[in-house]
């Protein structure tokens, strides 16, 4: 797969630029806050990035628990040690990947995770059914799994459709993937978070027993929810 130009050459200016506080830090704190994972959870965080929800996710586990970082990009993942060595978190484990053919074995074993991850990542991988399907399976049963990605603002907000479209379009996400569009088929109990004038949407869902896959090439759901 083609690596991202803008996620190699830009990995070092990636927090400063990529309006995490104004905009985006929203979305991340939601979903954790969603996920109320337990202390001693490892978690999955695919397309972790230079690992903007590592604290997040440190202030539920602990140190007993873990978190792996799936990304394709080697300089993404070198933010993102360099962010947990600064921080001593020595249960970080990062793993350069494409997260849509990943082998399930890179993970480690069957369902391992008690909660996956993935934030402002899906909608850059066009083949994100794929990504979104490994992150349920890595998922034991009764885990849960977080969704956090972009749309066009709604309502008043509309009025930032313009710079939503090109913060996207700079960042190589494709702001109509809706990769959340599947959670409801494949997940149980699903909360659901609009911020940021809708602009991020936020789905958390449990993993049944008996969990869906679903292939790429499905035209079941409507993208426009
Ligand atoms: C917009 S950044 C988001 C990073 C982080 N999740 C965050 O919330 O800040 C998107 C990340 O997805 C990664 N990415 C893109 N395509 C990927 C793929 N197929 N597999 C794994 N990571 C991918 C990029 O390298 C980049 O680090």
């Amino acid at each position: 797969m083609k690596k991202p130009m803008r996620y190699t050459v830009s990995a070092r200016m990636y927090d400063a630029i990529s309006f995490e506080w104004p905009v985006y830090r929203a979305g991340r704190a939601t979903a954790i806050e969603l996920l109320a994972l337990r202390r001693g959870s490892h978690v999955l965080d695919i397309g972790c990035g230079t690992g903007l929800n590592f604290s997040l996710l440190q202030q539920q586990i602990g140190p007993s628990g873990s978190i792996t970082g799936v990304d394709v990009s080697a300089q993404m993942l070198a933010q993102a040690r360099r962010r947990a060595t600064d921080a001593g978190w020595s249960n970080v484990t990062l793993i350069e990947a494409d997260a849509t053919t990943v082998d399930a074995a890179e993970l480690g074993d069957e369902r391992r995770f008690d909660a996956a991850i993935s934030t402002y990542a899906l909608s850059l991988m066009p083949a994100w059914r794929s990504a979104l399907n490994t992150m349920i399976s890595a998922t034991r049963t009764g885990g849960d799994v977080a969704v956090v990605d972009m749309r066009t603002p709604t309502g008043a907000a509309a009025v930032w459709t313009p710079l939503a479209r090109l913060a996207c379009r700079l960042g190589g996400s494709d702001i109509d993937a809706h990769p959340w569009t599947t959670v409801p088929r494949q997940l149980a109990q699903v909360r659901s978070a609009s911020v940021r004038g809708g602009h991020i949407q936020v789905r958390v869902g449990s993993v049944p027993p008996d969990s869906d896959t679903v292939p790429e090439r499905d035209t079941t759901f409507d993208s426009s929810r």
